[in-house]
């Protein structure tokens, strides 16, 4: 079902929860809600459940206006942040639930219940009570529960993350698969960026109860709109270096004259919209910087800090005045590097943003 905010508002007192969202959600898209801890994903996971009323906009699901409308009366399916798993019911009949509720016969419910459970590696606990199963076990027992009905919306509120690293990826497998298979337009919330980029057709990045951004997975790794997303996303996130352009002559020099440098001539483009000794950020993911023994015209020096082998991948620290910069390295052996470094820019993978944040171009 096709899931709409319009101009959505939410205060907590002086708190704007939720402040001005628009999000249109296709049928059957997967939308990871993205950002740090108090930017409004429960809030408005709750807004869309019903659990919460609105200052202002419109929440509408299927073309129909659900602003007033009370959450049993919109057919979605919640996974709660605190599971909120029913206490004196077994952990099948907690899963049966929202089919009870709808008339399901017994039979029925018991083989959907064992699939689904099966499915999250819990088929072996269905007798038990949720107060006799770890949390990650009753994480999974809330998932479960959440999927075995089909809703017309599923809302997932940081549903894998109590789970140990390896429960987690098989679990994000199976509601990857899941929603894949039956299509249900799904909004998950997370902190987890690994896991949003796995997930999701669209992430959302939110922070303070703004949208920072809204694409695919790999347009926001690629090319973030701001220094807020570049500084969120990526693994180490972008490094973001201050620094004015000089148009005219194609020199960039950094802040505190810690070098300049010349753009290369193929790369003019990246500047054009930069004005003349504008005060701007340069952003560079470390997989575009290369380590070189000697200085060039697109170099500047580091002092070499770090080194950490990942085991597939090196991600070498340096010292850039003040600053800390990340290199990756694609190679299984960790390098021999001399204490003093040059850090040679690739100017067909570097962002400009300006001083407001947003990006240049
Ligand atoms: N019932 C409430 N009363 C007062 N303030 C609230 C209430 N619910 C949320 N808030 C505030 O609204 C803001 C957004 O909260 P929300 O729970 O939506 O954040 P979140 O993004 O889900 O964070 P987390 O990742 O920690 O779960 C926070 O500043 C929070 O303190
Ligand atoms: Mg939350």
């Amino acid at each position: 079902m096709t899931l709409i905010l319009e101009n959505v508002h939410k205060a907590f007192g002086a708190v704007k929860a939720v402040n001005g969202f628009n999000l249109s959600v296709a049928d059957g898209e997967f939308i990871a809600l993205l950002g740090p801890s108090g930017c409004g994903k429960t809030t408005t996971l709750r807004i869309i459940a019903g659990l919460e009323t609105l200052d202002e906009g419109r929440v509408v699901i299927a073309g129909k206006d659900v602003t007033e409308l009370p959450p049993r009366d919109r057919d979605i399916a919640m996974v709660f942040q605190d599971y909120a798993l029913y206490p004196h019911m077994s952990i099948t009949d907690n899963i049966g639930y929202p089919l009870k509720v709808r008339g399901v016969s017994k039979a029925d419910r018991d083989s959907r219940v064992a699939a689904v459970a099966g499915n999250l590696q819990i088929g072996n606990l269905l007798e038990r009570r949720p107060s006799q199963l770890s949390g990650g076990q009753q994480q999974r027992v809330a998932v479960a529960r959440a999927v075995v009905h089909h809703a017309q919306v599923f809302l997932f509120d940081e549903p894998l993350s109590n789970l140990d690293a390896k429960l987690r990826l098989e679990a994000r497998a199976f509601l990857k698969h899941l929603q894949r298979e039956v299509g249900i337009t799904s909004i998950y919330v997370t902190h987890d960026q690994a896991e949003a980029m796995a997930l999701a057709d669209r992430i959302v990045v939110m922070q303070s109860g703004e949208i920072m951004q809204v694409g695919s997975p790999l347009e926001i790794y690629r090319r973030p709109a701001n220094t807020f997303v570049a500084s969120f996303i990526g693994n180490p996130p972008m490094n973001l270096l201050q620094c004015t352009v000089d148009t005219g002559q194609s020199i960039i020099q950094f802040a505190e004259e810690l070098a300049i440098i010349r753009l290369p001539e193929n790369s003019h483009n990246t500047i054009m919209n930069v004005k003349p000794h504008e005060q701007v950020t340069l952003g560079i993911r470390p997989e575009y910087i290369s380590i070189r023994a000697e200085p060039s015209a697109t170099t500047i020096p580091g002092k070499l800090y770090v080194i950490q082998n990942l085991g597939g991948e090196i991600l070498v620290i340096a010292r850039f005045g003040e600053q800390l910069l990340s290199i990756r390295m694609f190679q299984e052996e960790t390098p021999e590097l001399p204490e003093q470094v040059w850090l040679d820019l690739d100017f067909d993978h570097v962002f400009f943003y300006g001083a407001n944040g947003q990006l240049l171009q």
